[in-house]
């Protein structure tokens, strides 16, 4: 198959669909990777490194003309609507819930789109979601040690703390992917670590492979309340499936919060825990309510795209390869995981909960992908 790999044009995008390692296998395998020039630099991959596996350099005319499969990363921006077609695979981030309009453009053009964030394990697991759930966590941890540095208007505490001097506070709200990460490295800067969680096994699991070294407390509306007045570091990592963010943290709250604290909202992309919260970005990731530093970075993994294009394309790879080699009918026939990625095909809509979001119709995807 002829696969593309296109530069990133969204703001402050600096991530690429495949690394070098991920074209030598392709290329291995006998496919024809195209690769536009420049599309690694923002992850530290040069041109000459992607040509040093057999992948071909191309202009961005080129690659998406030439593909029968296009990687991307983020969802395609009006400038490129123009470039899809009936013939085309797509596979990327999509998150069609949140625009009618893309939806509507990337049915209009009759592509095939397949979402990262829907493919979806029979166990519910999200295997394309989780690597950058896996950076947000730790990255989350770093931005609250960081923010309560006294210049940067934090507290003035250095969360290790010193020999003779205790160690400051990190609460963490949900102890899923992005909770357990973002405890892993507030215990590896020396903090006193507190995760709230809803689920019973999940604390049970956590308890055993944190070895004990966190406390793990039932999460109720009052445990918030009284935990979010001792803590330094407040780490926001809840999630409801297919749901907003609950407001876990209200206005009234803050104002019996210690002054300086810092408050990282990781969900904020699902409209965040906290009714303070509003979406960030990196070159200004934060701003002050009632005295407590709101971190709500929408998009995390952005600001460290050599970790977050390997770890992205480590777990994209065995699907790209399945589509490649057995075509999408095939490969989607083959792996019911990956058949709940797709979104878009042949002019409809095919996930339940796209087409429920913009009030359009579904149609089943066996109806217009015949195996
Ligand atoms: N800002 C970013 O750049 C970024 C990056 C990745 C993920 N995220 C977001 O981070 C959030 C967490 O993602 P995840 O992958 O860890 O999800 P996850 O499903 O692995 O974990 C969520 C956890 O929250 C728990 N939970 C739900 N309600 C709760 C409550 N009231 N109190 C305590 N715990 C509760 C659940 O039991 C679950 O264990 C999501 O909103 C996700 O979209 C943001």
């Amino acid at each position: 198959m002829r696969v593309g790999v296109v530069t990133e044009i969204k703001a402050d995008e600096y991530r690429v669909a495949l690394t070098p390692a991920g074209a030598r296998e392709l290329v291995r395998e006998g496919h024809d990777v195209l690769v536009e020039r420049g599309a690694g630099e923002g992850s530290a991959f040069a041109d000459a490194s992607y040509e040093a596996v057999g992948a071909r350099l191309a202009t961005a005319d080129e690659v998406w003309a030439g593909s029968e499969l296009v990687l991307k990363v983020k969802e395609p921006l009006p400038a490129e609507y123009p470039r899809l077609r009936n013939d085309l695979i797509l596979f990327t981030y999509l998150h069609l819930a949140a625009s009618k309009e893309l939806t509507e453009a990337l049915a209009a053009s009759g592509a095939a789109c397949v979402a990262y964030e829907t493919v979806e394990t029979a166990g519910g697991s999200l295997p394309l979601l989780a690597p950058m759930s896996e950076i947000a966590g730790r990255l989350a941890s770093q931005a609250g040690a960081y923010f309560l540095e006294k210049p940067l208007g934090g507290r003035g505490l250095l969360l290790a703390g010193v020999a003779g001097v205790s160690p400051g506070k990190v609460l963490v709200i949900g102890g899923g992917i992005v909770g357990y990460n973002a405890a892993v490295i507030a215990l590896g800067l020396g903090g006193n670590v507190t995760i709230l969680e809803r689920s019973i096994d999940r604390m049970r699991h956590l308890d055993e492979i944190l070895h004990g070294r966190v406390s793990l407390v039932m999460s109720s509306t009052l445990q918030v309340e009284e935990s979010v007045r001792d803590a330094d570091v407040i780490i926001g990592a809840v999630l409801i499936p297919g749901a907003k963010a609950p407001k876990l943290i209200t206005r009234e709250m803050l104002g019996e919060m210690k002054a300086g604290a810092v408050f990282c909202d990781v969900a904020i992309d699902q409209g965040g825990c906290a009714e303070t919260s509003r979406p960030t970005t990196h070159s200004e990731p934060v701003y002050t309510v009632d005295g407590i530093i709101h971190y709500c970075v929408a998009n995390m993994p952005g600001a460290v795209p050599i970790t977050s294009t390997k770890a992205l394309t480590n777990a994209t790879l065995p699907y790209v390869e399945a589509i490649a080699e057995h075509g999408l009918a095939e490969a989607v026939a083959r792996d019911p995981a990956l058949a709940r990625g797709v979104n878009v095909l042949g002019g409809k809509i095919t996930y339940a909960a796209v087409a429920e979001a913009h009030g359009l119709p579904c149609t089943e995807l066996a109806d217009v992908l015949p195996v």
